[in-house]
C-alpha cells in the first residue's frame, strides 16, 4: 500500500492530524482513519456512504461506469460463458476452476443437497401461509445445530465444508419453504440434474411424475442466480461480516444475511416490483405514480430504480432484461398487459429528468421478479431465490475476512443525547 499521506487541519487550531492513504487496484483512494480515535475523534458516515469497512479482493463495483467484476471477470462475460456454480468456486476460491476442480466442485455440491430428516419437522411448527423468507431465516440458522463438526471458524476446511453444505442446501430449504405453503409433499434433489433444474424439480415437481424441466427456464434460473450471487459490501453482505466478526458458526451468519436481505429497500425489492406494478393497475394510472415518486412528502419510491452505487445502468439488469424477453418469449406471454406495463414504466420514467438528474435506472430488481413471476414463482419466494443466488458472495467475504487476522466489528457513535443526571431523589 502507497505511503501517500492526507493531513487534517482543524479551524482555531495548528494541531494538524497525518492519515495514510492507500489506492486498491481499482477504484477510489481511501484515508485510513484508524488513528483519530487516539486522538479523541470519530468519522461520522450514516449508512456508510463514504465508508471502506474493509479490505476485499472478491467484487468490484464502478457505480459510475456500472461495471461489476467478481475477481475481476465482468458480470456480462460470466452470464454468458460461466454458470452458477463455476461462478461460486471462481468466489470462494479467486481463480476460475480447471476441468478437475470444476468436476470436484459439482461432486461436491450434489453431495451435500439434502438435508438432515429431522429438519423436516421444523415445517411443522410453521403456519402454511408463513413468509417462506421468515422460515429461511429460522431453518437456515438451526443448521448449526446439525453440523457440529464444522463450526470449527479457524479451520479453513470447516469454512470450505460449510461453503459447500450451504450453496447446496439453500435451495433445497428454499423449495420446501415453497411446498409447505401449497401443501404438497417435499421433493428431494436429484443426482441427475444439475443445481438450477434441480431447484425447478424441488419446486414444481410432484412424486406423482418424471421431472419436466425447461431447458430455457433452468438456463434462465440459473443465470438469475449468478446475477445475484454477489454485490461488494452490500447490507446484507455487511451483516454476514459483521455477525462474522465476533466468531458465530457461519450458519448464524447467513441467517442473519438473509434477515438483512429481506428488507424492501434491498432484496425484498424485487417482491416489491410486482406489489408496485399491482398497485398502478394499469398503463393509465403510469403517469399518476411517477408523480407520487418524484413527490418528497409521499413515500412511494419506484421500486426497482435506483441504487446506491450505480449512478449508471446496473449491468445485471441489462442481462436480466436479455432474459426477460426470452422467458416471456418461450411462455409466449410478451403480450400480458403486466409486463407490458413494465415495460412502458421503464420507458416513461427514463425520460423523466427526476430520474434522470438522480441517476435512477433500472436495478437487478426490476427485471427479476417480471420473470420468476412469469415463470409461475409466487412474489413471496423472489427474495428466496435472491438468498439462494446471493448465498455464494455472503460466505465468500465470510471465508475471506477470517482468513485474515481481524476485529470484531463496532462502530462508534455521534452522542446527542442527555448530559449525566442523577437519579431524582424520592
Ligand atoms: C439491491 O447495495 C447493493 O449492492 C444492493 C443490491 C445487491 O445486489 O446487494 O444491488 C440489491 O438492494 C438493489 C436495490 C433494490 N431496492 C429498490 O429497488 C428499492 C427502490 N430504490 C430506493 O429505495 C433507493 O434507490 C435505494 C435504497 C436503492 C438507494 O437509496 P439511496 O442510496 O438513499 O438513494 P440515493 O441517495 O441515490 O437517492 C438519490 C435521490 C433521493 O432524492 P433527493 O433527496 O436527492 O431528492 O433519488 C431519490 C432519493 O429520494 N430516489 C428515488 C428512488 N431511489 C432514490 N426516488 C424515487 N424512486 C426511487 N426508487
Amino acid at each position: 500500500m502507497s505511503e501517500k499521506k492526507a493531513r487534517l487541519s482543524f479551524e482555531g487550531s495548528d494541531k494538524t492530524i497525518e492519515l495514510p492513504m492507500y489506492q486498491g487496484t481499482l477504484g477510489p483512494e481511501v484515508v485510513d482513519v484508524r488513528g483519530l480515535t487516539a486522538k479523541g475523534l470519530f468519522t461520522f458516515d450514516p449508512g456508510f456512504v463514504s465508508t471502506a469497512s474493509c479490505e476485499s479482493a472478491i467484487t468490484y463495483i464502478d457505480g459510475a461506469e456500472g461495471t461489476l467484476l467478481h475477481r475481476g471477470y465482468p458480470i456480462d462475460q460470466l452470464a454468458e460463458h460461466s454458470n452458477f456454480l463455476e461462478t461460486c468456486y471462481l468466489l470462494l476460491n479467486g481463480e476460475l476452476p480447471d476441468k478437475k476442480q470444476n468436476q470436484d466442485f459439482k461432486e461436491s455440491i450434489r453431495y451435500h443437497t439434502m438435508v438432515h430428516e429431522q429438519l423436516y419437522n421444523f415445517f411443522n411448527g410453521f403456519p402454511r401461509d408463513a413468509h417462506p423468507m421468515a422460515i429461511m431465516v429460522g431453518v437456515v440458522g438451526a443448521l448449526s445445530a446439525f453440523y457440529h463438526d464444522t463450526i470449527d471458524i479457524d479451520d479453513p476446511e470447516h469454512r470450505r465444508l460449510a461453503a459447500h453444505r450451504l450453496i447446496a442446501k439453500l435451495p433445497t430449504i428454499a423449495d420446501m419453504t415453497y411446498k409447505h405453503s401449497i401443501g404438497q409433499p417435499f421433493m428431494y434433489p436429484r443426482n441427475d440434474l444439475s443445481y438450477s433444474e434441480n431447484f425447478l424439480h424441488m419446486m414444481f415437481s410432484t412424486p406423482c411424475e418424471e421431472p419436466n424441466i425447461s431447458p430455457t427456464l433452468a438456463k434462465a434460473m440459473d443465470v438469475i442466480f449468478l446475477l445475484h450471487a454477489d454485490h461488494e459490501q452490500n447490507a446484507s453482505t455487511s451483516t454476514v461480516r459483521l455477525a462474522g466478526s465476533t466468531g458465530a458458526n457461519p450458519y448464524a451468519c447467513i441467517s442473519s444475511g438473509i434477515s438483512a436481505l429481506w428488507g424492501p429497500a434491498h432484496g425484498g425489492a424485487n417482491e416489491a416490483v410486482l406489489s408496485m406494478l399491482g398497485e398502478i393497475g394499469d398503463e393509465t394510472q403510469i403517469e399518476k405514480y411517477i408523480a407520487k415518486a418524484k413527490d418528497k412528502d409521499d413515500p412511494f419510491r419506484l421500486m426497482g430504480f435506483g441504487h446506491r452505487v450505480y449512478k449508471n445502468f446496473d449491468p445485471r439488469s441489462r442481462v436480466m432484461r436479455k432474459i426477460c424477453d426470452e422467458v416471456l418469449a418461450e411462455l409466449g406471454v410478451e403480450d400480458d398487459p403486466l409486463f407490458r406495463m413494465a415495460r412502458k414504466l421503464e420507458k416513461i420514467a427514463l425520460e423523466d429528468d427526476y430520474f434522470i438528474e438522480r441517476k435512477l435506472y433500472p436495478n437487478v430488481d426490476f427485471y427479476s421478479g417480471i420473470i420468476l413471476k412469469a415463470m409461475g414463482i409466487p412474489t413471496s419466494m423472489f427474495t428466496v431465490i435472491f438468498a439462494v443466488g446471493r448465498t455464494p458472495g455472503w460466505i465468500s467475504h465470510w471465508n475471506e475476512m477470517l482468513s485474515s487476522p481481524m476485529k470484531i466489528g463496532r462502530p462508534r457513535q455521534l452522542y446527542t443525547g442527555a448530559k449525566q443526571r442523577d437519579y431524582p431523589a424520592k
